[in-house]
């Protein structure tokens, strides 16, 4: 009898709790509004090449070091090679410091790029704006950057997250809500043109084209890149085999500053963030140099410098898109057990042409011969989220897996971008703004509290006393 009571409260037990896990998702059913998603046509303003001969076009740039103190800009000039020569200075118009680089071409096909200058202008002072000067004569073109405040564990900073972007009308209309949101650097989350989505020589054209599409926003702030798969650019029909050429060309990366061999996988720090940018497309399973560089970074990352921890990769390790389902499994085989032990704070992917955000979630407990196979709430996991809805011509993934599984918190499929506005070393607010909702409507929003500082009681000491100046926030995590 006393056998049975207790079976009864136990199955009780067990069925309560369930409950609790029982999908508390949330599937969005906004529907948004039809736009075309072809790409823009070459004639339209938006690609337009500066006036001026041999003007410098597709400016951008991207932290050029560890620590935030350097940028490198880069251009294309049409027509001539001209020195790469960045004149810079901290009043407009005047120039005080010069920084010189070097120029580089490629061909693809048949298709002859422009000369390709990339400069690193380095030694720079923290929080401080810069004008800069770039070509020549009555082609000279100025622009200005902000570089971040210096490391420390409570400098405030916004990042934005924008993925699989493209050069559509929907392009325009993220890019133009990401430029409206006061974010201060790009965390971009790979596929950059959709290039590869023509042949022969119009593949560098339309890389030509995105270049001057973005510039507004890259002439101004760094991009930090990540590679997806429409950089592969695996063409044999047109004898073009060398994997990430016309990337890897035009868009360079500090990897040598944080010990990496490879522009692909790098790690930058910025402000208090530790921002590491692996890359799906390259070999990464043990032994292979992206997981030692890895297990070396992970070692490197100080939060009581940088308290925020935060990862970039093309493809999403929890996606319940049918669109590229499965696909970062191979990825999540081999890391996400550091992921949870390193107790990362997100996970920033895309690649899904939609928007999805978990909740706190690992499966790393199956071995193969042993153990459960199936996500569990886990709080040292990171919280995973797929901004692959910068709105390319592939248009939109509407399909979602039915029912939504335990692991999906929110999931839409329209356009747009998120944004990470770290107050502290604490807490950190999370936006995920939609298109059409205007400019400065957030869909999807929260509070993330910091992983490291939030699980030791000595550091919960200190949390309580930034937690208690944090404003009346909506949901957290
Ligand atoms: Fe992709």
């Amino acid at each position: 009898m006393k056998s049975l009571l207790f079976q009864l409260i136990l199955t009780s037990f067990v069925l309560l709790n369930s409950d609790n896990n029982v999908n508390a998702g949330v599937t969005s059913d906004f529907i948004r509004k039809e736009y075309p998603s072809e790409d823009i046509p070459l004639d339209n303003e938006v690609f337009a090449v500066p006036t001026g001969h041999n003007a410098p076009q597709q400016v951008h740039m991207t932290q050029g070091d560890y620590e935030g103190k350097a940028v490198i800009i880069s251009w294309v000039t049409a027509d001539e090679p001209e020195a790469s020569k960045v004149q810079y200075g901290t009043s407009k118009g005047k120039s005080e410091f010069i920084a010189e680089g070097k120029t580089t071409n490629y061909t693809l096909y048949k298709y002859k790029s422009g000369y390709i200058h990339h400069v690193l202008v380095d030694n720079l002072e923290y929080d401080t704006k810069y004008y800069y000067k770039i070509g020549t004569g009555h082609s000279a073109r100025e622009f200005w950057f902000q570089t971040p405040p210096k490391i420390g564990p409570d400098v405030p900073y916004k990042f934005g997250i924008i993925g699989d972007l493209g050069q559509t009308y929907n392009s325009l209309s993220t890019l133009e809500h990401y430029m409206e949101s006061g974010a201060e650097t790009v965390l971009f989350v790979g596929d950059l043109a959709y290039a590869d989505r023509y042949e022969y020589n119009d593949v560098g054209i339309r890389w030509d084209s995105w270049g001057r599409f973005v510039e507004r926003s890259t002439a101004y702030q760094p991009w930090i890149w990540s590679a997806g798969n429409h950089e592969i650019e695996y063409f044999p029909y047109m004898d073009e085999v060398v994997p990430f050429k016309s990337y890897l060309e035009r868009y360079p990366t500090p990897h040598l500053a944080c010990k990496s061999s490879s522009p692909m996988w790098y790690a930058v720090r910025r402000a208090s963030a530790h921002i590491i940018v692996l890359s799906s497309y390259s070999p990464f399973v043990k032994y292979t140099p992206q997981w030692e560089w890895l297990s070396e970074e992970l070692k490197r990352v100080d939060r009581e410098k940088t308290p925020w921890l935060i990862i970039l990769m093309h493809i999403p390790i929890y996606n319940s898109n049918d669109a590229h389902f499965m696909e970062g499994e191979s990825m999540r085989a081999v890391f996400e057990e550091w992921f949870v032990h390193h107790k990362v704070d997100v996970v920033f992917a895309g690649h899904v042409h939609a928007y999805e955000r978990s909740f706190r979630i690992s499966n790393i407990r199956y071995n193969v011969s042993d153990g459960d196979r199936y996500p569990v709430p886990d709080k040292s996991a990171p919280v995973y989220i797929t901004v692959g809805d910068g709105g390319n011509q592939e248009g939109l993934a509407g399909s979602f897996r039915d029912p939504q599984p335990e692991y999906s918190a929110f999931r839409e499929a329209s356009y747009g971008h998120s944004t990470l506005e770290i107050r502290n070393r604490t807490h950190a607010l999370y936006h995920w703004n939609r298109n059409d909702d205007g400019k400065k409507v957030p869909t999807d929003s929260f509070v993330l509290h910091n992983q490291y500082w939030s699980s030791s009681p000595r550091r919960r000491k200190l949390k309580k006393i930034h937690s208690s100046s944090a404003l009346g926030w909506i949901a957290s995590y």
